[in-house]
This record gives C-alpha cells, structure tokens and sequence, in this order.
C-alpha cells in the first residue's frame, strides 16, 4: 500500500520477534500448551463455542462495558478450555448453564502486545457451559468511546466496536480466530437516551428502558461480532435494507445509498441469495478507522463516503459483498485474507459495472490496478518481495500487515485474469458453485486452489497456473489487462496543463467521475505550480470539494509543491477525519517533505490524535518514529 506500511511491518516484525522470544521462555514455565495458530491461543481442535449469550451493560461514566459471556461449547473430552484476552478484567468463571452454575478456576498466561494472553479456564471433560464474568478496560483496542463533542449533535457520546483481525478478544474473552463459526445472542443495556444496534437482528428505534436484545441464528467468526451505541436514527431503503445515522446525517445517507436495494437484487442475480435476511448501513462519526467493515446484517461506514453525490458507493458495494465473500465463506487464516478481500473486491466490481455499466466499473478497477502497481514496486525495491504473494505469511506479525493492495487488487485481477480465460459465464457458474458449496465454512488458500483446479481450470483444460499467482512474486505477466479512455483523456488533459496550458473555459468537478480527478491529479506526478495548482481550485474547487478522495489526493500534491493555501482546509479535515487510508498518505508527506511540513504537521496531530481511532493513531506514531 504505502512506504509507511513496510517501515512499519519492518518495525512489527522486530518487535514481535523480541515479543515471541519472550514468550517462548515464559511459556516453558507457566504455560502447558498454547500454540499459536490463526493468532489464536485457543484449542478449537479440543473445545468450540458453538453459540454465545453475552449479557453486558455499557457503561459510558466509566468506559466499560462489563458482564458475562456464555460459551455454550461442544468438549471433545479435554479438561482445559483455552479462550483469548487482550486488556480485559477477569471477574469470576463458572461451569454450567446459567441458575445451576459452579464456580471453577483459571489461569490467565503470558501477555503478548499483539495476540493479547491465553485465559486458562479448568473444566471437566463433559463440561458444557463456560460462564466467563469480565469487564474491558482502558487498553480495549477494539473499542472507541466519543465523548459527546465529537458526535454530529454534540449532545451525546457514542461507542463503536471494530473486531478484524484479531480485536474481538479486546471487548470479550472469545476463541478469536476466523476458523470457528457460532450463532450468538445478546443483551445488551445502555443509556436511556441512546440506541444500541449489532452484527444481528437490530432495533429500529429506542425503548424506554435502554434494553435490547439481539440475535444472529447464522454462524459467524468472532471478527464479525460487532456493536455500536449512540443517537441514531434508522431510514428504510427497502423491504431489507436501510440505514442507521445519526440524526443529522440520517437523510443525507439515505439519499447517498439509495442504490443499495438495486445492488442487493445485482449481487444475488450473480451469487445466490442473499442469506442474512436484512442489509443494513450504520453510519459512523468520523473516527471509524475504515471506509467500511463488512458486519453482519449492518454494514459500519465512514461518513467521508457521503459525498453527496454518490460518488464513493463502491464502497458500499464492497461491504455488501463480503456477504458472500468472507462472510458466508470465510478465511480460515489471516494468510489467506486474500480469500476475503480479493474475491470482495472482484464481486464489488461486477455490482458496480451491474448496476452503473462497464465504462464505470473499468474505472474503479484501472485506479485500483496503478495502486497495485505501485505497491509491488516499493514491496520489491525494499526487500519485501514475499510480501507479493497471495499466500501470506503473517506468522508473529500483526494481520495488519496484510492489509495491502496484494489480498485486495492482485486477489481481484486473479479473478478477473481466470474470467477472461474461460469467459463469464463459466467463471460465474463456478463461483456460485463456490459460494454455496462453502457457505458458512472456512477456507484456506491450498482448499481453495485444489477446488479451482479441480472445477474449473483441470475441467475445461484451460492453460493457467494458480501457483504462478498465489505463491509466486509480483504481477504476474498474464494478468489481464484494462483500458479507459476516459482516463486517457485527463491524463492529457494533466499533461497540457503542466506545460503551460488551461483547464477547459466551463469544465466543472461534476462533469467527471471522482476517479477520473483521481487520475487526473496523480497524472501530475507529484509536480504542479503553485499557480497553476490555485488556478485549478478557483475553478474546481478540489481543497475545499467535501469528497475526502479528491481532497486527500488534491494535499498530497499540495505539500509535495508547498502550496501552502491549502493548510487551513488540511487542517480542518485531519482533526476531523479519522479513516486511515486518508491520514496515512497525508502525514507521510507532512512527515518527510520538510522541515518545516514536517513540524507543521506534528502540531496539527496533537490536536487531531485525540480524535482518532487506536487503529489509526498507532499508524500515524509510527510514521513520526519511523521517519525521525
Ligand atoms: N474488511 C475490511 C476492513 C478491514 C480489513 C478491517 C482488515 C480490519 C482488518 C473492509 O471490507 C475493507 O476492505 N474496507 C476498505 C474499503 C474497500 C472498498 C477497499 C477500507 O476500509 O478502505
Ligand atoms: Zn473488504
């Protein structure tokens, strides 16, 4: 993805590497058995929880939520049950269902900064029901508690959960690895004032007594468990789907994703049903790290995708089809989080083209394409050359790691390579096959490639070699190539501009998409004239556009060309807006431009990190260590 990403996995991967000595010499100790597959110290192989009852309250006075998670379990005859913890206050742990319930002991192990401590919890061979009474802490990476001032009303304060990777265990002691799946229900009690809504069957307004209660009947990883609370307000969109937002935002997001029912009845026209009944969006205040988590039921999203014009709804597309893909059929490691986001990002496309036509969809994906590009080349000119293969692997790292344009685009042009070999329809048909044959499974990558193998590539003889892609380096030469004239015509258009030329007399922001002015800025190459860069905002309005795409792309250029105009819009949008993939470019820049950027930008994250989510403030640390 960025420069930053390999500095900071460099970094990681030291870190954890001390971390994992330490542990090892810990482990010979106190621990019997703790191996620590999919990042998880559990023993599913052992003991799995097959359904969780949580029955917490949110305790917004002292940041807490506190309460007991219910493990109902299926035991394989052990008399130890391992779950995962990171930073939370164990209380009291009981053995069978709840009213006749035996108070047992446990054990909590060696803490590790990343993977949190295995809970050691001493059970009987036929036991059942694990009762595990806790509260989180300060340290809950996954949570975010607002105080109200950072809310759009200002009146109430607002608390969301963010699970994927490995974060879950931060705000219940759980078995957080991806590999098992478990129905849950929850009740939940809250505030009177405010409303509390999950990963499940939701309410659509508040009650008088600030209780509600949940339900997910299919089951799920625990990184899709997922909760938030605050002053929100529910929008239908249509028989199964809608919005949730605050009050402030509720019409706007409604009239943002309208198109949501028409990607829906796309996504299903392809793949199949779509299984979990009910597709709802939760709009987020601006802190939500993501552009979107792909939670059950109810989709979380930044608000920097209401644009106003609808113009960032691909990301939306995107969340709804991680209902097939990595929801229905999941990655049964972080290794093969390419299964996940890859496939999303190629069912995300086919909505797109489905339901805004090709021209479009060709778009978003050559933008996409040039970022893969990009990265490969970084990846490999810093040694990082293993992080290119699909396959990854993430063993003492942190799963954030993975999180780059590989498992994303070069999983997606694997698709899209395979699908121009054997045609749509074939690919199609696989797919769906693929997606029903494994639903409500886990997969791993070698599962996966023997399947493709077997169904489509070995079936209809096809010449192609899936290891070339999922094991080998870089792009491979056969991936399928993509044009847009479209693109091609602002790129001149830059071109012109830079060697003394004008923006056309008229020409406004709406007469193109964003990612043809995405494509149109990055065709400057990182160089522009003051002059002409103030020109092109007095006609288009780029620094102060509300489209936090343009605007992130548009500073970049701005630092890079000291066009210090821009500082107070830049200002304003790094305290307000927390979502990673925008902070992280703009402060690399501010980081290593100059001196003077540099210090500038400090100042501006002393005010802003307060505002931000964990997730993103020890990114954008890093940036400022790393870059001393
Ligand atoms: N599942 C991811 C978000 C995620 C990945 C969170 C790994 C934590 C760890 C989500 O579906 C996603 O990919 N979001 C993207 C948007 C998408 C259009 C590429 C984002 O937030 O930028
Ligand atoms: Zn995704």
């Amino acid at each position: 993805m960025s420069r930053i990403t390999l500095i900071v996995t460099v970094f990681t991967s030291i870190l954890l590497f001390s971390c994992q000595q330490k542990q090892e010499e810990n482990q010979e100790k106190d621990l019997t058995c703790c191996p620590v597959e999919n990042h998880s110290y559990s023993n599913i192989s052992e003991i799995n929880t097959t359904h969780l009852h949580l029955d917490i309250t949110v305790n917004f006075d002292k940041k807490v939520i506190e309460g007991v998670a219910r493990h109902k379990m299926i035991n394989n005859g052990t008399n130890s049950a391992i779950f995962d913890v990171k930073g939370l206050d164990i209380q009291k742990i009981t053995l069978g269902p709840e009213g006749s319930e035996q108070e047992t002991t446990f054990k909590i192990g060696t803490y590790n900064d990343l993977l949190g401590a295995p809970l050691f919890i001493d059970i009987d061979s036929t036991t059942q029901f694990v009762n595990i009474y806790y509260s989180t802490t300060q340290d809950a990476d996954a949570l975010d508690w607002l105080d109200a001032r950072l809310t759009g009303s200002g009146k109430y304060p607002f608390l969301y959960t963010q699970g994927e990777a490995i974060l879950t265990r931060s705000w219940i002691p759980i078995q957080d690895t991806p590999k098992n799946r478990f129905t849950y229900t929850a009740n939940v009690k809250v505030p009177k004032d405010l409303l509390a809504v999950m990963s499940a069957t939701n309410p659509v307004e508040k009650n008088a007594n600030g209780e509600y209660s949940f339900q997910m009947k299919q089951p799920i990883s625990s990184y899709l468990l997922a909760l938030a609370v605050g002053e929100l307000e529910y929008a239908k969109l249509s028989d199964n789907s809608g919005v949730y937002a605050e009050p402030y935002m509720i019409k706007q997001a409604r009239d943002e994703f309208k198109d949501i029912p028409k990607m829906i009845s796309a996504a299903q026209a392809m793949y199949g049903d779509y299984l979990w009944e009910i597709y709802d969006v939760l709009v987020l205040p601006y802190s939500f790290p993501y552009g979107g988590m792909e939670n059950p039921r109810l989709t979380f999203a930044t608000p920097t995708l209401i644009a106003g014009d609808g113009s960032l709804v691909s990301v939306v597309a995107h969340e709804l089809a991680h209902s097939w893909s990595g929801n229905l059929v999941t990655n049964a490691t972080w290794n093969d989080f390419w299964l996940n986001e890859g496939f999303t990002v190629y069912f995300e496309n086919r909505i797109m083209e489905s339901v805004y036509g090709k021209e479009i969809a060709d778009m978003l994906a050559l933008i996409e394409f040039q970022e893969l590009q990009r990265s490969v080349d970084e990846m490999m000119a810093t040694g990082n050359g293993k992080d290119t293969r699909l396959k990854l692997e993430l063993h003492d790292r942190d799963p954030d790691d993975g999180m780059t344009d590989i498992a994303y685009v070069k999983g997606a042009f694997l698709l899209k390579t395979i699908e121009n070999l054997v045609g749509r329809e074939k690919f199609d048909d696989f797919l769906k096959n693929y997606f029903h044959n494994f639903q409500f499974e886990t997969l791993t990558t070698e599962e996966f490639v023997a399947y493709l193998n077997k169904n489509l590539i070995e079936k209809y003889n096809v010449d192609f070699d899936v290891d070339e892609w999922v094991y080998g380096e870089g792009i491979p030469a056969n991936c399928v190539q993509i044009t847009s004239e479209r693109f091609e015509l602002v790129q001149q258009l830059a071109k012109s501009i830079q060697d003394g030329g004008k923006l056309p007399v008229g020409i406004k922001r709406s007469d193109k998409i964003t990612q043809e002015w995405l494509a149109f800025i990055r065709a400057f190459d990182g160089k522009l004239s003051v002059e002409k860069m103030a020109e092109i905002d007095a006609q288009l309005h780029f620094r102060d556009s509300g489209n936090a795409e343009i605007m992130t792309e548009w500073f970049v250029l701005g630092i890079q060309n000291e066009y210090m105009e821009i500082r107070p819009e830049m200002e304003a949008f790094l305290i307000k807006v927390g979502r990673r993939k925008f902070l992280e470019p703009l402060y690399i820049e501010l980081a290593k431009h100059s001196k003077e950027s540099r210090e500038w930008g400090k100042e501006v994250y002393e005010k802003a990190r307060p505002h931000y989510h964990s997730i993103s403030y020890k990114t954008i640390d890093k940036i400022f260590q790393e870059t001393k």
